[in-house]
């Protein structure tokens, strides 16, 4: 056998605490597979006495993380503290730029500053490794990059936060409130130091973003991107949904359209027998459409200990190993300017529900906002109580134009007889 891989690792949080079990418990495993040992040379976090829940007394522990990134003793610095700026990037940027390669979860960094930190890897030689920023423990960026290199992407489309796939399907399996939830998931170690990041598709996008990268040979562009969170899902759309024949996913989706590439995270309707619809709890799925292979499907735990550390580890093995990739796939001087195009472009079709005084011709002024905008209706529901009360409307749309959904809803919203704001949901054809 080789000299052993030495890591640094900073964060002994969720992620870095199951990357070090993983590696403590698979040490022979690892060291079989990679033709080499891999050690932990040092560690750092913020607090040094919290119980980690593995013994790292035996580890040399380091106050200062920066220090990992000139350490003698160190060949690879495995950043799992997370955040975009700070610390996690200084540590990563001087941890390139000294030559040591680098494995991180961290998707924030990578969305944002991916291209800067690919051109100081490829300026000295170092390795720059993400697989666990998507999808957790599903191997989708390694897909992307190797097993579907032969194709061109028509769409990506996925279900890429954990936490708030378990709000959803937690929220409708238990009819439980959306807070109440999320606190679950928050101990479960599936959220984000800030959970709105989760919750309001924040981190849905820094993740389609990379997968857009990957496929389309572009720098990631966070900023061309519409992104809606899950906050306005409520149970009611759950059971209407359920009615007409839907599941309510929060997508992420990357697609070749005229206009260029659009982008775009939000709340989708799916079909109740589309492969996305029973993917539950904290699982994700990456339904991938290549020209020559078709559609592919991964599924997988999205975020949590073990899985996270399964793709952290993968990462760490192929430097051990010496497997030498472009993180971006290209080059970064070749790298794509490609056009990106907004919403207004996109056609779907919709669900709109409306809460509404029950009286003679509301239904008649909300159809005639449609025909004006030409938009076909395909489904209308109402459960009606007593003439006068408020009651729920809703409607679903055979495809249109974003742009005229937009217009009619606004000139809906304004109609005396419409109580609350209209909540549309786009359904996608998955
Ligand atoms: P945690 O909050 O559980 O852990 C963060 C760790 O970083 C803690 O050990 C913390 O120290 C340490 N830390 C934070 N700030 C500093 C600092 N300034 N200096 C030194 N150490 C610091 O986060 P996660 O493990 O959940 O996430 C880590 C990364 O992995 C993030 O980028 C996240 O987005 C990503 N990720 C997380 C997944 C998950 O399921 N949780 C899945 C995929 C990616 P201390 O413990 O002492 O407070
Ligand atoms: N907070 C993220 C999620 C962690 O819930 O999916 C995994 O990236």
């Amino acid at each position: 056998m080789t000299s052993p891989l030495r890591i640094g690792i900073v964060g002994l949080g969720t992620v870095g605490g199951g990357t070090l079990n993983i590696l403590s418990q698979h040490a022979e495993l690892l060291a079989a597979r990679c033709g080499r040992p891999v050690v932990v040379s040092a560690i750092s976090a913020r607090s040094r006495g919290r119980d980690r829940g593995v013994d790292i007394s035996r580890i040399r522990w380091l106050d200062d993380p920066l220090g990992m990134a000139s350490d003698p003793d160190i060949d690879v610095v495995v950043e799992l503290m997370g955040g975009a700026e700070g610390v996690a990037r200084q540590l990563v940027e001087q941890a390139l730029l000294n030559g040591k390669s680098v494995v991180t979860a961290n998707k924030a960094l990578i969305a944002h500053h991916g291209i800067a930190l690919a051109q100081m890897a490829e300026k000295t030689g170092a390795v720059l490794a993400f697989e666990a920023a998507v999808g957790g423990g599903i191997p989708i960026i390694k897909a992307l990059r190797d097993g579907l290199a032969a194709n061109r992407f028509l769409r990506i489309a996925g279900i890429l936060n954990g936490t708030c796939n378990y709000i959803l399907t937690t929220m409708w399996e238990h009819k439980r409130g959306f807070d109440e939830v999320l606190k679950e998931a928050q101990a479960l170690g599936y959220a984000e130091a800030e959970p709105s990041f989760d919750v309001d598709g924040v981190d849905t996008a820094h993740k389609l973003a990379i997968l857009t990268s990957l496929a389309y040979g572009c720098a990631p562009a966070i900023d061309h991107m519409h992104v809606e969170g899950i906050r306005r899902i409520s149970l009611r759309d759950m059971e209407f949904a359920a009615e007409l024949g839907y599941v309510i996913k929060l997508l992420g989706i990357t697609s070749h359209t005229e206009g260029g590439i659009l982008q775009r995270v939000h709340p989708c309707m799916v079909a109740a027998d589309s492969p996305l619809a029973s993917v539950h709890g904290v699982y994700n799925a990456v339904l991938a459409e290549g020209d020559a292979v078709g559609t592919v499907l991964f599924e997988g735990r999205g975020a949590g200990a073990g899985p996270t550390a399964s793709s952290v580890v993968a990462d760490i093995m192929d430097i051990a190993r010496g497997v030498r990739y472009k993180p971006f796939t290209l080059p970064v001087a070749q790298l794509a300017c490609l056009p990106f195009s907004g919403m207004d472009n996109l056609r779907c079709s919709y669900y709109l529900r409306l809460s509404v005084t029950d009286k003679p011709g509301v239904l008649a002024e909300v159809t005639g906002i449609f025909k004006d905008e030409r938009i076909s209706l395909r489904s209308f529901l109402q459960h009606s109580h007593q003439p006068g009360e408020t009651v729920q409307l809703v409607l679903t749309t055979h495809d249109t134009q974003e742009s005229a959904m937009l217009r009619a809803m606004a000139a809906i919203a304004a109609l005396g007889s419409v109580k609350e704001e209209p909540h549309m949901i786009r359904i996608e054809n998955i």
